[in-house]
């Protein structure tokens, strides 16, 4: 009889998909709910036991948190159902001495096999990819899927650019609040960070830090992935690549179209073609509804050449 009391969901309801309930899909799923920016957050991952194990203890966590999302995890792709957003963070994560190029096998038919499969349930979705390397993983989902490329879109340059603003005001002891910034390009070594679109309450950074400063900032935002590593040894970063995911999926779901550097396919803009690349895009209820193209230096465009260069490199070893 007490099924029946169960929660029911409604047609209308808002539903998000994390994939992946290891680390990053864990504390993605929980700061979902905690902002409650659905109705339903359904966290899946082939391990039996994990995904219902922690979204129950979660679920637990909302009367004293004091959040309405439900928190339902699973194993079956049917429970995912409609869903409206799709965050995409299953496969393997670094350990000491490997790159995320290293992954690139393993993860690629990880999430060949989750989009597949999510697709089928929630054909009218949008897909934010997480698992690494990103840039091709972006790549996997999109041409899996067959979404239009305003829907799969990767979560990279908001991770890099807030560890770039970490860094900034930790060296100026300044509020994070202050600073914005610009990271482009790959979510890799090639990342092209932008001082010159870096302000702290609209001060040019060039002009609150010296050169050699601002360049061990850039070297740290480039290593900034490795240096958690090499901290955790067994696994990878998860605080902040969960709440830039997170902060990608609040500008889908309320349509805040912020701009945001994330990595879409590319098909003329900034030159390039056929590729994923870390650009500035507007995003909103459609996902992706513009790439915002600015000026560069000689210097900026070669960065993100070889940033492009670098996956195109990467997708052709893919065999999809
Ligand atoms: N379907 C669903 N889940 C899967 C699958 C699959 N086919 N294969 C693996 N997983 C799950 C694992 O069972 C595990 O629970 O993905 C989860 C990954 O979790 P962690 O090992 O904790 O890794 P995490 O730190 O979360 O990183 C995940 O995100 O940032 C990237 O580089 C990182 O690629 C890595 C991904």
């Amino acid at each position: 009889m007490s099924h029946f009391f169960l929660y029911q969901p409604k047609k209308h309801i808002m539903k998000i998909t994390v994939i992946g309930a290891g680390n990053v899909g864990a504390t993605t799923a929980q700061r979902l709910a905690e902002k409650e920016l659905a109705n339903q957050v359904v966290l899946v991952d082939v391990v039996e036991g994990l995904p219902q194990g922690k979204a129950l203890d979660m679920f637990e966590s909302a009367p004293v948190e004091d959040f309405d999302t439900r928190v339902i995890g699973t194993n079956s792709y049917e429970e995912t159902k409609n869903s409206s957003v799709i965050v995409i963070t299953a496969g393997i994560a670094r350990k000491p001495g490997m790159s995320r190029d290293d992954l690139l096998n393993t993860n690629a038919g990880i999430v060949k096999s989750v989009t597949s499969q999510v697709v089928q349930h929630s054909p009218n979705a949008i897909i934010i990819v997480v698992s690494n390397p990103l840039d091709v993983m972006t790549y996997v989902a999109l041409k899996v899927s067959g979404f239009d490329r305003n829907r799969v879109i990767g979560m990279a340059g908001v991770l890099d650019t807030a560890r770039f603003r970490s860094f900034i005001a930790m060296e100026l002891n300044v509020s994070v609040e202050d600073v914005s910034a610009f990271v482009l390009g790959g979510h890799g070594d090639s990342m092209v960070p932008l001082p010159r679109y870096t302000n702290v309450a609209g001060i040019p950074l060039t002009e609150l830090m010296k050169k050699e400063d601002i360049d061990r900032i850039v070297t740290r935002t480039r290593n900034g992935g490795i240096e958690i590593v090499n901290y955790l040894k067994t696994g990878s970063a998860f605080y902040a690549p969960s709440s830039a995911a997170v902060q990608m999926v609040e500008s889908i779901v309320k349509d805040k179209k912020r701009i945001l550097p994330c990595a879409v396919y590319l098909e003329g803009e900034y030159g390039f073609s056929k590729t994923v690349v870390g650009v500035p895009v507007k995003l909103g209820k459609n996902g992706c509804e513009e790439i915002i193209q600015i000026n560069l230096t000689e210097e900026e465009k070669s960065a993100l050449k070889k940033s492009a260069d670098d996956v195109s490199e990467n997708i052709a070893k893919l065999s999809l």
